[in-house]
Formats: C-alpha cells, structure tokens, sequence
C-alpha cells in the first residue's frame, strides 16, 4: 500500500498574520490549489482568521503560536505526529528585529529576535524535515543585511546572517534527498516590521522600499528554479555583488556612514 498517497499535502508558512508570510499564504494559494491545506502560525488568530475568511477556497490550519515559547515546538511537533502530512512547502517568515545601537537595546529585546528569527527559524524546519519528500521546498526569510555587518542595526543583521549560513549548509546537507532550500534575502519592504520593531526608516533606506507582493512572488519563483538564494530587486543585487567583492569590516565602515547619524 502507498502510504504516501493517503497523506494529505500541505504548505507550513509561519509569520503569516502580516507582512510577507501572509502574501506567501495567499500566493501559495493561488498558485498551488493542489495541496490539501495550509498550515499559518503566528500569535495572532485573529489575523489568522480573517485570513482563512478571505481564502474560502483554501483550507487554512490555524496555529496560533508564540515562537519564542519553547513549548509551541511541542505543540507543533504533536500536531505534526498526529496528521502526519506531507509538507511541500515550509516558509519560515516569522521574524522581528529592533534598530538603534547595542548598548541602547533592551536585553529581552535581544534575546526575542534571537528566539525568534533564529532558534525558532531551525526549530521548526528541524521538527518538519521527517515530513519533507523528494521535491519538497524549504523558504527562509533572511534579509539583504546578512550580506555585511550593520551598525545600528547589528543584533537583526546578525540573526540574518545566521538564518543564511543555516540555510546554506542545511541546503547541502538536503540536496541529495531532492529537497530544495532558497534563502530570501530582500531589502527594506514595506510591511509592518518597521512599525513593529519602532524603526525609524532611514531616508536611505526608504528610497529602496519594496512590495511585499513582488518579493513574494520572486521568492517562490527563485523556490520552484531551486535556486538557493532569492535577491529581489536591482538595487539589493547591487548591494549583494558590492559586499562580495568588499571586506566585511569596509562594508562595515560604510554601514556607519550611510546608516548612522554620526
Ligand atoms: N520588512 C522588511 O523590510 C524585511 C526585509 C528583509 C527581511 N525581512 C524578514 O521577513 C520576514 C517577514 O517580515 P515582514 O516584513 O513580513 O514583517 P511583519 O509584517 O512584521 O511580520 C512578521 C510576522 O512574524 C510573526 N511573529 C513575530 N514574532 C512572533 C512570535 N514570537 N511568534 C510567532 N510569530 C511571530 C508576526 O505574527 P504575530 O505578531 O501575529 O505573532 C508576523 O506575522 C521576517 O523574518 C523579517 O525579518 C523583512
């Protein structure tokens, strides 16, 4: 007997009450109504659930979850254990950071987007790898500034840089089983985050604003090519080639000058 046929297919976005994971939700939707269901986990529900009334189509399960709660992996672990889907897409989108420099950060502050982008980021794609198959995707959200040190920025562009080594070596250590990781790496779009995270937005960076939408719809483009990084914009490619090519303490420096004040 196939057991595989019998075992529903799903995508698993997290982060998807705002922002880009709930752009992935309803593209996903969209673009693959083949999957039984999407799973969106976030702590707000009733986001998740106005979601769910603007996708009657789609079956969304809604996961209302604090990832920066240990005990939500036990939960979502369980609710994998139970239905034992198979999961063609994950998205791990969640994620939060604050501006201002180092010793003006609160410590909990530090430790939540820690928690959050980063052991929430391995935790969850850890806990749904016995359900990935062969042509199964994996998306992670970085950020365009884990290509180089920002200060003013640093605690968020380090959990960035992290999110991309992880998902450089995790793409490695899957490509043999026919599963697929993309980092997305975009610049500043236009989202919530800023709001969140009470950033003030740089005229510089506002110049390079992007749409959520577009970045989505690259991101699980540059997904279905397997490609393993997703870079949108002109702008940003720009920015990636200029810190490949400098040292990291040069593009550190420059950091300084085009972000902070002083
Ligand atoms: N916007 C940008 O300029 C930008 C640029 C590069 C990369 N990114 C990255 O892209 C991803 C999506 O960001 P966005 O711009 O779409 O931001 P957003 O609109 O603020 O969305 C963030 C999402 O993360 C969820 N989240 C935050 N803390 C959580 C927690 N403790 N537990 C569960 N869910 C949590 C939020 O849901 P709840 O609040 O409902 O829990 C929300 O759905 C993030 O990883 C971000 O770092 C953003």
């Amino acid at each position: 007997m196939d057991h595989k046929r019998d075992r529903i297919q799903i995508a698993l976005v997290t982060g998807a009450s705002s922002g880009m994971g709930r752009c992935f939700v309803r593209q996903i939707a969209e673009q693959q109504p083949f999957l039984h269901e999407i799973w969106v986990i976030a702590r707000r529900r009733e986001r998740l659930e106005k979601l769910s009334e603007e996708l009657p189509e789609t079956k969304l399960r809604l996961l209302a979850l604090d990832l920066s709660e240990k005990a939500s992996f036990a939960a979502l672990a369980e609710r994998l254990a139970q239905i034992r889907p198979c999961v063609r897409l994950l998205v791990n989108a969640a994620g939060l950071g604050h501006s201002g420099s180092v010793k003006d950060q609160d410590p909990d502050g530090i430790s939540d987007t820690l928690d959050v982008n980063c052991r929430a980021l391995m935790a969850v794609t850890r806990i749904c790898l016995p359900y990935l198959e062969r042509g199964s995707q994996i998306i992670q959200l970085a950020s365009g500034s884990a290509f180089a040190p920002q200060p003013g920025f640093a605690v968020y562009a380090a959990s960035k840089a992290c999110v991309l080594s992880f998902s450089r070596a995790l793409r490695e250590e899957l490509c043999p089983e026919g599963v697929c990781v993309t980092a997305v790496c975009p610049g500043p779009v236009r989202t919530e985050f800023f709001r969140t995270g009470g950033i003030a937005l740089s005229p510089f960076k506002r110049l390079f604003l992007a749409d959520p939408d577009k970045v989505v719809r690259r991101a699980l483009s540059d997904a279905a090519k397997g490609r393993a990084l997703s870079v949108y914009g002109m702008s940003m490619k720009l920015f990636r080639l200029m810190t490949g090519i400098l040292p990291q303490g040069a593009a550190a420096r420059l950091g300084r000058m085009l972000l902070l004040k002083k």
